[in-house]
């Protein structure tokens, strides 16, 4: 399959997608917080921070697996976005980092479907459109090494971040 067609955008709460996992904005101390951190938390119950404790964090850039507890995702990848301050401290990277490590590990686990949020975008502060390119153009060329995963769901709060995705993936150029 086209690694296009393995790509969709969606405005939807990710904590509502029963695929094999969602991804989590999360913290370096990995033990909650607002944004999407906070409404995967409130769905998945306390088992989730129980397991999460035990993880002891995250670097920024990189992902850690768990068990998804009472949401309709099977599991849960955390993954850590950079700050923005500017775009020359690395983001960029930090922010592809975070695709390529959570591909990675839904990979090693078999997964087959992937929720992303969009990392960064929110109290991070990552300019939308530059991260919505990264995210796009990062997951595609991870796509094409990765032929078991055959589902990579964006799922965007609100119309300005869709839109931005949408835009994203319209602009991404198949590899002829
Ligand atoms: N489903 C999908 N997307 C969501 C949801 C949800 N239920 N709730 C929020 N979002 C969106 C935000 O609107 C934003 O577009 O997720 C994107 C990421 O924003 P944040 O959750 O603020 O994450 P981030 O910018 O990466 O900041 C991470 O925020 O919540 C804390 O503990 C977290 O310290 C960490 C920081």
């Amino acid at each position: 399959m086209a690694v296009r067609e393995r790509l969709s955008v969606m405005e939807t709460d990710i904590t509502r997608l029963a695929v094999d996992a969602i991804v989590n904005a999360a913290n370096q101390s990995l033990l909650g917080g607002g944004g999407v951190d906070g409404a995967i938390h409130r769905a998945a119950g306390p088992g989730l921070l129980a397991e999460c404790r035990a993880l002891g964090g995250c670097p920024t850039g990189e992902a850690r697996i768990t068990g998804g507890h009472r949401l309709p995702a099977r599991y849960v990848i955390h993954t850590v976005g950079p700050v923005w301050h500017g775009g020359m401290r690395g983001e960029p990277a930090l922010l592809a980092s975070c695709y390529i490590e959570s591909l990675k590990l839904a990979d090693l686990h078999g997964l087959r479907s992937i929720a992303f949020p969009a990392i960064s975008c929110g109290v991070y502060g990552y300019p939308i459109p530059d991260a919505a390119r990264i995210a796009i153009g990062t997951v595609a060329a991870e796509l094409a090494g990765r032929p078991a995963i055959s589902r990579v769901i964006f799922a965007c709060f609100g119309k300005e971040v869709a839109d931005a995705y949408r835009a994203a993936l319209a602009g991404l150029s198949e590899p002829d």
